[in-house]
């Protein structure tokens, strides 16, 4: 290694040590014939004395040092001089006085100055993501979502649960959205889509037996953007077999109990308060009520249940799914569908947290007649039932057990717990509004040649024969 220490580790007890760090140039100062500046890696800055009769090899390369240079410093620690210690700051104590400075690379364009307080927009802030994601505020955000993830992943490993990746190019998984489709080579004229959800997997999972999965999956939406919605996000996404509604709320609050204490120290109360959907309109006016104000806590979460199976859609004059196609029907109302539909109560509930929308789930069908009849009162008929999920029907005359499932929004999660407004903040290489990627500028045009091994047509050439 080209270093002993991180910068941000070193503490009084390290005095008397010679180290060897790496880093990067943050501030610097002249003081007479002596330069300070600031050495700043993932863990931190500690202040690096230079000192003309000290220092090995020619003093000019210490003046030319610049912001954000990469250098690797060797020397050893010492304590401040009394009244210049700062307490702000946890290396506060000491400093590093250096024999030997090797310059690993000279920051030759600097696009903004990562440490100025100085607003810079966020869009010269994502073109230029390697110097945003330096800010240590952004270094904080990711590496608490690593720990967010971590807890999530232990948790689950300790409660049986199984990791099982499912495919990104599949076929259309509805979920309310318009799907990112992909096209064929090899199948021309056909597309894959990317998944909006894994929720189709998740089921044949349970069918095949698995009893208890989970993934972090990333998940494709076509939907108009905006500070809690990305094209593509990540959910937490689980699901178990023989469980009711009562076993996934109990199970999803003693996961964001060791979330908050692993990540925060924080103990939530459990359990959260219910509300069925007709109690949270009538109380709050709004199916994701924020109790904040009520409850006078920094986090109120609330299982809403009981929400309608459908809602009408005026515009299109037909019924459509409040969740996707694959929640159960309260068992009483099943002989209502295709009737009264707007009596159907759904199993399905939200987890909201701060008047947001968490985490969404259902109690799913496992009985084939109760799928095709869902459908068929949606105005899928058999024959595009089967087009487009007969390998569900199949697998539901299998043997598929009672199961039922949660997907909490990871990017949201990890928003809140940080008190960030848009969760691009939590995001590493998100996208613009417009569902640009400003640092490597796609979507982008390719070229004619890949279209037409794809046997797609340049749009030039569909324009000109329209306009013909
Ligand atoms: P749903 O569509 O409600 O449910 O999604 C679950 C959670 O994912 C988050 N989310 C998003 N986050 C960022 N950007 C988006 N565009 C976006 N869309 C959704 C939200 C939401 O609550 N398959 C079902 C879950 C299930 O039934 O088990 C599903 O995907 O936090």
């Amino acid at each position: 290694m080209l270093r002993s220490h991180y910068c941000g580790e070193l503490r009084k007890e390290h005095v008397d040590l010679k180290v060897a760090l790496c880093g990067w140039i943050y501030r610097r100062r002249e003081h007479g014939k002596i330069t300070f500046f600031d050495l700043r890696d993932r863990e931190g800055i500690v202040q690096i004395v230079c000192v003309p009769s000290v220092i090995k090899g020619d003093y000019k390369m210490v003046k030319e040092l610049d912001k954000e240079d990469v250098v690797q410093v060797k020397g050893k620690v010492q304590l401040r001089p009394q009244g210049t210690v700062n307490e702000k700051l946890p290396t506060g104590e000491i400093e590093v006085l250096v024999e030997e400075i090797n310059i690993l690379n000279k920051c030759t364009n600097l696009a903004f100055d990562i440490e100025s307080d100085t607003e810079v927009s966020e869009e010269h802030r994502l073109r230029h993501r390697y110097l945003d994601l330096r800010r240590p505020r952004l270094q904080k955000n990711f590496i608490f979502r690593h720990k967010v993830v971590k807890a999530m992943r232990d948790f689950l490993d300790e409660n049986g649960f199984v990791e099982i990746e499912t495919p990104i190019l599949t076929k259309s998984t509805p979920e309310g959205a318009r799907d990112f489709l992909v096209p064929s080579r090899l199948k021309p004229g056909t597309f894959y889509a990317l998944p909006q959800s894994p929720q189709l997997f998740k089921q044949i999972l349970m069918i095949a037996g698995f009893d208890r999965y989970f993934q972090i999956a990333r998940c494709f939406r076509d939907e108009d953007l905006r500070a809690d919605r990305q094209p593509e996000f990540t959910q937490l996404d689980l699901e178990m077999s023989f469980v009711e509604e009562e076993d996934i709320f109990n199970l999803t609050e003693e996961l964001l109990v060791y979330i908050f204490d692993m990540c925060m120290g924080l103990k939530l109360d459990t359990p959260f308060p219910r509300l069925s959907y007709n109690q949270a309109l009538e109380k709050y006016g709004s199916d994701k009520p924020d109790l904040r104000g009520e409850k006078k806590e920094k986090f109120c979460f609330v299982w809403v249940k009981d929400f309608p199976l459908f809602s009408f859609n005026p515009d299109s004059g037909r019924w459509e799914m409040e969740h996707h196609p694959f929640t159960a029907p309260h068992p009483d109302d099943v002989p209502l569908l295709g009737k009264d539909m707007e009596k159907i109560r759904a199993r399905s509930y939200d987890l909201v947290l701060n008047g947001v929308e968490l985490g969404s789930g259902s109690i799913r069908i496992h009985n084939r007649k109760v799928q095709e009849k869902l459908f068929s009162s949606i105005g899928i008929d058999d024959a595009l039932a089967e087009e487009r999920f007969g390998f569900l029907l199949q697998a539901l005359e299998a043997g598929a057990p009672p199961h039922g499932g949660f997907a909490i929004g990871l990017d949201r999660l990890v928003a809140i717990m940080l008190g960030e407004e848009s969760i691009r903040d939590v995001i590493a290489f998100p996208k613009t509004q417009k569902g640009i990627c400003l640092l490597t500028s796609a979507p982008s045009e390719v070229d004619t040649a890949q279209l037409l091994e794809l046997k797609i047509k340049p749009l030039k050439e569909v324009k000109d024969e329209v306009q013909k």
